[in-house]
């Protein structure tokens, strides 16, 4: 009764433990359809949800009914490992178990697969499918180095890698444990089951720990041959103590061979030998002697000193019949062709008995990449949204590395490169960077890099640094001037600020900062002479170059036009600029927020697809290059960027934007969003198709469609935008800027003025001085150029220079037509003295025009650059001039022609008025 109950209970721990152990098994059916449960009770997973590469592939030509194994997995036949991830407790034990069933066995003409099998970076086995129905399995005995491994195939040198199903089962207690196992993983060469009833493995449930126990009836060629004479094939169906260490399933042990006639011989070939490896013996007595029988036997082969003179005595050994003796070797040295014989000694009555047999080699470890650095790698990857090369498995360094980096031999590797330019990286350098301290080269240009650049002043081996193209803003680090072994360092086209180290500039190192234009040259540093002293040369040339230029210019505008003493400030205007800015406005967020509901915040992704690329450059602004582009609801805009930061700061930028969104009317050009990002500030305007006023005057062809009512509706359209600026706004407006490039057509050739009230002004041509005075060459006010008073009159002047180009059809400035040392002002003044005043009229009007509305424009020209302010005109005045004569032009009054000019009384008129104007204002040429 109490034999029955133990039975019971045993029975009923071994169910309760069968059922918790099964949690832990991770069963991938790879390249499966779906998850489910097999007849034994484990459930496998598809892993479809988690392995993004490789192709799922069902077997047609295999006769395996066994659900997983009708998918496997292929992956392309590339230079990259594709792996598995599995969840491990660290320290624990573990079979990893990967399987592989080619089936497609009509690709018999081409090769068939052979590739490796890598466990992190160990190489496990060489997989080589030679039947294309057989299922070859490759069995891993490690105690888990951390909480995950990579299980990954790669390297095919036929065919292509694949894998059929992948399993982890934990092992526990002492289980498989060995004296080498920190640096060594078991890989399992053999497992046979002996006396086997069927040719099916044994393996889960009869093993709870999932083993597969190979049956000694599977005919594999060179297999279990060479079997001795007599060899007798027995079995029980008692219960068998087998809790050994290695704890065998009962049912293997319930069958054996014995060799009736005193020996047992097999010969098996082991993969992967010779090498050294851990073997056992399973032995336990299932036949019921006799009083007076004795089975004694010895191990003849393979010759193991210390083991063979051992004499085995089942039933002594383990202390009863129906109970195991494990016999096992630690450490044994075999070869390829395993031969082994038991032979019975001299005064046993019965032949050897074998229950089973296991045989693994030892794998050395191969070490991973250092953990830290492999680690911080997946910062980087966590920077991408997308790009395959986030996706590659495994270890970063073995057996192949990543294509993005490189590493270096030591043990453990160490990342020593990292390549990533242009991989649309975003955000900031992550900081952990600066445990990567075997970092020789480091390739982050092109991204779209953010925020400052982090600490890396340990990383003293770094050689080379590329982190141009990105927006990388704040100081450039001092400690790049200090790492010894640095020799690249490329930073250009960022939004870098701060001072430069010296030592970069020391020649030693190639050294590129170019379009980072809050950079300077650091001045007084005391540490190196020399360099201050060059720094200061190169200043001083600047310096005085540009003071030499500056004051050419100002001479010669003062030469041609200051003769009147008395400055006339004008203070009646507001002056919009960063302190005209209503506190309110800098105060409170939610103004600037309702300010900028107006004109909306576009991402600059947006911009980027809205003018593919920036492929579409339309102009150069005095903001910087224009491109076209059409947004997503179809609406056509011009698109203005600007690397430049003349604005210092996103709040200036903003506050301004805000400003200029508020200002609507039908002569300026719209702003309908913004954009700062980085170092890029960046406009959209309503694209206008006519394109500039100045194309229009100065291309011989689309002069010509230009009549004089149509200039003189241009004039009026471009006048009133700049008159609402000065007084339809609140603040009020100078456009600072006003220029025939920037009154910009519709497409009813109706015109619109752009750009106005923007604080910073960038290159353009060489007509540009930004460092004295903001404005165009040619139309900048000489008073606003002389007392850096900043009026509405200034725009006045401006715009009296465009209705002399309006007028006359030429240039602002040319060298051609009126010499170096004069503009359009200079030129038309001396042919009114000269009384030449058909010269100055556009000849391809053709003579279409009446006389007195040309006259009225030219007067309101000259007045408007005048050389005081207060002597021109305002905006509202020049509106209505201009509005007169479009009347005149419009009215009944005869067409007057060039040649009858000299004679037409308006010419007479207008004579009147130059004297008049001319007598405090000598043309001094
Ligand atoms: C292994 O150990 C776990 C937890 O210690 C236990 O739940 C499980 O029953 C054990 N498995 C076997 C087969 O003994
Ligand atoms: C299979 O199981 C895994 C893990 O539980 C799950 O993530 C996945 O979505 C399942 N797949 C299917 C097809 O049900
Ligand atoms: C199917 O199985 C039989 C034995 O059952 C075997 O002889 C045959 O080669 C197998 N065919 C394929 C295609 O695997
Ligand atoms: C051994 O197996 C054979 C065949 O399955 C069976 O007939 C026999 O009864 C078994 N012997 C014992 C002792 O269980
Ligand atoms: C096994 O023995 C050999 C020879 O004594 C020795 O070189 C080796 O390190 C030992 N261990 C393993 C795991 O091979
Ligand atoms: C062997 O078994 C007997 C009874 O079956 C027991 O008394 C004895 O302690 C056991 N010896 C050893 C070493 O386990
Ligand atoms: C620095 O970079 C800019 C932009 O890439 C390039 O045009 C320039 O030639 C570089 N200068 C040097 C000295 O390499």
């Amino acid at each position: 009764m109490s034999f029955f109950c133990s039975v019971f209970f045993v029975l009923l721990s071994f169910v309760a433990s069968v059922c918790s152990q099964v949690k832990d098994f991770v069963s991938i059916d790879c390249g499966g359809a779906s998850n489910y449960t097999d007849p034994n009770g484990l459930s496998w997973i598809s892993d479809a949800s988690f392995m993004r590469h490789g192709k799922a592939t069902e077997l047609q030509a295999s006769n395996e009914t066994s659900q997983p194994y009708k998918f496997s997995r292929y992956f392309p036949a590339d230079n990259k490992k594709y792996c598995y991830k599995l969840n491990t407790a660290e320290r624990r034990r573990y079979i990893v178990r990967a399987t592989f069933l080619y089936g497609d066995s009509d690709s018999a003409d081409n090769a068939y697969p052979m590739f490796q099998l890598y466990l992190d970076a160990t190489q496990w086995a060489t997989v080589t499918i030679k039947d294309a129905s057989r299922i070859y399995v490759e069995e891993l005995i490690i105690r888990a180095p951390s909480s995950s491994i990579q299980v990954c195939v790669c390297c095919a040198s036929t065919s292509y890698p694949f894998i059929t199903t992948l399993e982890l089962r934990p092992l526990n207690l002492s289980l498989y444990a060995t004296d080498y196992e920190d640096e060594y993983f078991l890989k399992v060469a053999a497992r046979v089951n002996f006396g086997a009833l069927t040719s099916d493995p044994i393996r889960y449930p009869d093993d709870p720990y999932d083993r597969i126990w190979e049956s000694d009836l599977v005919k594999r060629q060179n297999y279990l041959v060479g079997m001795a004479p007599g060899t007798k094939r027995i079995n029980t169906s008692k219960m068998i103590n087998a809790n050994l260490r290695e704890h065998p399933p009962v049912k293997v042990m319930q069958t054996a061979v014995v060799g009736t006639k005193g020996r047992l011989t097999y010969r098996l070939d082991l993969e992967g030998f010779p090498a050294n490896a851990r073997a056992y013996a399973y032995f336990a007595e299932i036949e019921d002697l006799k009083n007076y029988e004795t089975r004694k036997f010895t191990l003849k082969q393979p010759y193991l000193p210390g083991y063979s003179n051992a004499i085995v005595n089942i039933a002594e050994n383990a202390n009863g019949s129906y109970t195991l003796y494990e016999p096992s070797y630690m450490n044994i040295s075999l070869d390829f062709v395993l031969s082994f014989a038991l032979s019975k000694t001299q005064d046993s009555t019965r032949g050897p008995l074998l229950n089973a047999i296991e045989v693994s080699k030892y794998v050395k470890i191969f070490p991973k990449t250092n953990t830290q650095d492999a680690a911080n790698l997946d910062f980087f990857r966590s920077m991408s949204l997308n790009g395959e090369w986030k996706y590659e498995d495994g270890d970063p360094c073995n057996p192949i590395k990543w294509e993005w980096v490189n590493c270096s031999t030591s043990t453990p590797p160490r990342i020593t490169n990292i390549v990533l330019s242009g991989k649309n990286l975003s955000g900031m350098i992550p900081s952990e960077i600066a445990q990567l301290d075997q970092l020789t080269e480091l390739w982050l240009d092109g991204n779209s890099l953010s925020g400052s650049i982090p600490d890396m002043s340990s990383l003293i081996s770094l050689m080379i640094v590329h982190l141009e193209n990105n927006n990388l803003a704040g100081q450039l680090p001092s400690y790049f001037g200090e790492l010894p072994n640095l020799r690249e360092l490329y930073v250009q086209n960022n939004c870098l600020s701060g001072d430069i180290p010296p030592a970069l500039l020391n020649g030693k190192i190639i050294f590129n900062y170019t379009d980072n234009p809050r950079m300077n040259i650091m001045r007084n540093n005391k540490k190196n002479p020399r360099l201050i002293l060059f720094s200061i040369v190169t200043a001083l040339v600047v310096f005085v170059f540009l003071l030499l230029g500056s004051l050419w210019w100002l001479w010669k505008r003062l030469r041609n036009m200051v003769h009147d003493g008395s400055h006339v400030k004008s203070n009646s205007l507001r002056i919009i600029s960063k302190s005209s800015i209503p506190l309110s406005m800098r105060a409170g967020s939610s103004v600037i927020d309702e300010a900028l509901d107006l004109a909306s915040y576009v991402t600059f992704t947006e911009i980027e697809e809205a003018t593919c690329n920036f492929c579409k450059k339309i102009g150069e602004g005095s903001f910087g290059p224009v491109y076209y582009g059409k947004m997503k609801d179809g609406k056509e805009v011009a698109v203005k960027i600007s690397a430049d930061s003349s604005i210092d700061g996103t709040r200036q930028f903003t506050n301004e934007v805000a400003l200029l969104s508020r200002i609507h009317h039908k002569n300026l050009v719209p702003l309908i969003g913004y954009c700062e990002e980085g170092c890029k500030q960046v406009l959209v305007y309503e694209y206008m198709h006519n394109g500039t006023l100045r194309d229009h005057l100065h291309d011989s062809v689309k002069k010509r469609s230009l009549d004089w009512l149509s200039r003189l509706l241009i004039a009026e359209d471009a006048a009133k935008g700049l008159a609402y600026l000065h007084t339809g706004c609140n603040p009020s407006v100078i456009h600072r800027d006003v220029k025939t490039s920037n009154i910009l057509l519709d497409i009813n050739m109706r015109a619109k003025v752009s750009d106005f009230g923007l604080s910073r002004q960038a290159n353009e041509n060489l007509s540009h001085i930004s460092s004295v005075a903001r404005g165009t060459v040619g139309y900048l006010d000489p008073e606003y150029y002389a007392t850096q008073q900043l009026t509405d009159k200034s725009d006045v002047y401006s715009f009296g220079v465009v209705l002399l180009e309006i007028i006359s059809g030429k240039s602002h400035i040319s060298i051609e037509d009126y010499g170096p040392e004069l503009n359009i002002v200079h030129w038309a003044r001396s042919l009114i003295r000269k009384g030449d005043i058909a010269s100055i009229i556009d000849p391809s009007f053709m003579g279409a025009f009446k006389i007195e509305s040309v006259w009225r424009v030219a007067e309101t020209a000259f007045l408007s650059v005048e050389l005081h302010g207060a002597s021109r005109p305002r905006m509202q005045e020049v509106e209505i001039a201009i509005h007169d004569a479009i009347e005149i032009e419009k009215g009944s009054a005869s067409i007057t022609t060039i040649e009858s000019l000299s004679s037409s009384s308006a010419l007479a008129n207008h004579l009147e008025f130059l004297s008049s104007s001319s007598s405090n204002v000598p043309f001094a040429r």
